[in-house]
């Protein structure tokens, strides 16, 4: 694979050791690096953060929503400034490097371009986007989906399966929940927004190649499905004479798989946790829940899911005398990276000499927020079997480190880019 070296030997140091570092903020109660939103490893890893971003010459303030910002001065702060980061939490049971990556990364740059005495002409803005995995509110993002005033009180009211509330969590993770809707800096106008991060998938690794210019985010629709059926006694009550809401539950989550399976161009569709009440085994189960997901970076297709599925379901869980409830959220549209930033970073790495694809993303990312506030871009790197939320999650150093690089001379380009605001969810 071609890679291309930071010119600063210390780099490789500094991004190994800022990814081992901050692996050890994790759940000694869960397998992986598990570092999940609002918990107590998450907690203590944001000091870590904002102490890496003060040693590299940044100054460092945390928002309203709870990002960490690392400002690097330009030559005039009152133009719109340009914006890279990342997020630091995992999934449970996660890896090491999904959006951790993009933090450390952007706070190496960020340090090279101070270090070699290169001041951009407007602001730099590192962040450390707070909980942008999806969480038990069925949220994700919520620190760029907060700087882009895109958090909702009813996202506050969202509850978890214990039936305490997001706008609760907040407040117990010592921030207010009624300022998360006003948030400060991003109401200000910004340049460009710029994310490195890892691929999460196969493609790069395959095809040998070190980078990926991000063309589009997929679109991800969530929903909980409930199914009630009848409690009955598992011995003397016939096959034919049941409400098995778990047998209805079951086709379900065959139709899920079935609708991604059926996607014309791009679709993938996923069940994650599927939760009978009936804790006997001598009971014919009367409640179900389960929880899926559709995503797909295509509009049409994906905006169709919702009635598919919906009705597909419902005739299935009708055969077996069961009903069903749906509660559907989208977490996020397809949004389009900008033309004009993915020309910029492609210029870039061809001055570079770093090869590159142009990539979707099936991963979301706080990108996507930020989308509505700037030109959005992102760079990809390769991850190792296209692992990703697992403990085996893995990317190697240099080409970490070639990211960093393609990074710190596209966000030098951006800086005098002209750039059109024109930012699109297709
Ligand atoms: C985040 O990694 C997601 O794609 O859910
Ligand atoms: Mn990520
Ligand atoms: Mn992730």
């Amino acid at each position: 694979m071609t890679t291309l070296s930071s010119h600063d030997p210390g780099a490789h140091e500094r991004l190994d050791a800022g990814i081992t570092e901050l692996a050890a903020y994790r759940d000694p109660e869960r397998h992986g690096w598990t570092r999940e939103v609002f918990s107590t490893p998450y907690r203590e890893s944001r000091q870590w953060t904002a102490a890496r971003m003060r040693d590299a010459g940044l100054e460092v303030f945390t928002d309203p929503a709870g990002n960490i910002i690392g400002r690097l001065e330009g030559t005039n702060p009152s133009a719109p400034a340009l914006v890279t980061g990342s997020h630091t939490d995992t999934v449970d049971g996660g890896g090491r490097f999904d959006g951790i990556v993009g933090v450390v990364g952007a706070i190496e740059a960020a340090r090279q371009l101070r270090e070699s005495g290169t001041q951009l002409s407007r602001d730099l803005l590192v962040v450390d986007f707070l909980g942008e995995e999806s969480n038990v509110f069925g949220l994700s993002c919520l620190g760029s989906r907060a700087a882009a005033r895109e958090l909702t009180a009813a996202d506050l009211d969202r509850q978890d399966y214990r039936g305490v509330s997001l706008g609760q969590a907040y407040a117990d993770f010592g921030l207010d929940p009624t300022s998360l809707t006003d948030v400060q800096w991003a109401r200000k106008p910004l340049h460009a927004f710029l994310e490195l991060h890892i691929e999460q998938g196969p493609t790069l690794e395959q095809r040998q190649l070190p980078l990926g210019i991000v063309t589009a985010i997929t679109g991800i629709e969530r929903f909980i499905a409930t199914f009630s059926g009848s409690a009955d006694h598992a011995g003397t009550t016939s096959m034919t004479d049941r409400q098995d809401a778990m047998i209805a539950a079951a086709e379900a989550v065959l139709a899920v798989r079935r609708e991604g399976c059926g996607a014309p161009n791009h679709g993938v569709a996923t069940t994650t946790r599927v939760e009978s009440e009936s804790r006997s085994p001598n009971v014919v189960p009367s409640l179900v829940r389960m929880m899926s997901e559709v995503r797909s970076v295509d509009t049409d297709w994906l905006g169709g899911v919702k009635g598919r599925l919906t009705s597909e379901i419902l005739v299935k869980a009708g055969d077996y005398g069961v009903d069903v409830g749906f509660d559907w959220s989208t977490d996020n549209e397809v949004v389009q990276a900008s033309p004009g930033v993915q020309d910029v970073v492609a210029s870039a790495a061809d001055i570079l000499g770093i090869p590159w694809m142009p990539i979707p993303s099936g991963a979301t990312h706080d990108a996507v927020h930020m989308a509505s506030l700037a030109p959005m871009g992102m760079i990809f790197i390769p991850s190792k079997a296209g692992k990703s939320h697992c403990p085996e999650e893995w990317s190697d150093t240099r080409d970490i480190a070639t990211g960093v690089t393609a990074l710190v001379s596209t966000l030098k380009a951006l800086d005098s880019a002209e750039l059109s605001r024109t930012t699109a969810t297709s």
